[in-house]
């Protein structure tokens, strides 16, 4: 299965990336996630990446792309992944095309989840992640036994730089405008299925599953 997950910031695309790559035994792949270890590692490309990330503005795509078609040349991909925040414009979108066709490769779905802004903003506001294992908490939603702590491994939780209110607002305006005419680029190709991302997360993540295995080979 070769999968990506597309929806608006707090929409809960780590949340249900970790379910459904493990349910299909696959690499989930978060180019957030990848952009967050170089800036914790002070490499070159996480100084680079770091004032983009703490203003909500998207990472330049020439430095986006070469760090995702290194990453889909390690070997767990090969039979197949989960792209979470990647693409995230259509010139992204198309890259990506161009990348899997040379591997003589397609992607077989993309799925969005659909959320109100309101929801995101009560999500993004309350959020808390593990530095240790990276398990994403929320503290009111999905709180852990003490406060601060990952019940995971117990690793400690931390806020990240751009879930502050008015970052999280300037994520959206960049969602709306940049990476929302995505849905109907891939709507196109007829591989968009989309689901509603509120509710029990278990609720969510059984639902992306059922609508998922309609495109297992
Ligand atoms: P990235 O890390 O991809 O952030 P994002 O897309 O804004 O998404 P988030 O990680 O904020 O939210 P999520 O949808 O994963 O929600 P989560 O599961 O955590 O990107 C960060 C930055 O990196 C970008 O701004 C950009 O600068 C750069 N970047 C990344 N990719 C790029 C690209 N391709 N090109 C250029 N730049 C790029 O859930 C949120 C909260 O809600 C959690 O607390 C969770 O516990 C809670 N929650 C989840 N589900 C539920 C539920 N059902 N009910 C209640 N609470 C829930």
């Amino acid at each position: 299965m070769r999968l990506v997950l597309v929806g608006p910031p707090g929409a809960g695309k780590g949340t249900q990336a970790a379910f459904i790559a493990d349910h299909f035994g696959i690499p989930s792949i978060s180019t957030g996630d990848l952009f967050r270890s170089h800036v914790a590692a002070g490499t070159d490309l996480g100084k680079e990446a770091k004032r983009y990330l703490s203003t909500g503005e998207l990472v330049p795509d020439e430095i986006t792309i070469n760090m995702v078609a290194g990453r889909l040349d390690d070997r767990d991909t090969v039979g197949g992944f989960l792209l979470d925040g990647f693409p995230r414009n259509v010139p992204q979108a198309e890259v990506l095309g161009r990348l899997l066709k040379d591997r003589g490769l397609e992607l077989d779905v993309v799925l969005e989840l659909v959320i109100e802004p309101e929801e995101v903003i009560r999500r993004l506001s309350g959020r808390r992640t593990c530095r240790g294992c990276g398990k994403i908490w929320h503290i009111e939603f999905d709180p852990t036994a003490r406060p601060g702590v990952c019940d995971r491994c117990g690793g400690e939780l931390y806020v990240r730089d751009d879930d502050q209110p008015e970052t999280v607002r300037h994520r959206l305006e960049v969602y709306t405008e940049q990476t929302a005419p995505l849905v109907d680029y891939y709507a196109a190709t007829g591989r968009l299925v989309g689901i509603q991302a509120t509710g029990p997360v278990e609720d969510i993540t059984a639902r992306a599953i059922d609508v998922l295995e309609g495109f297992t080979e």
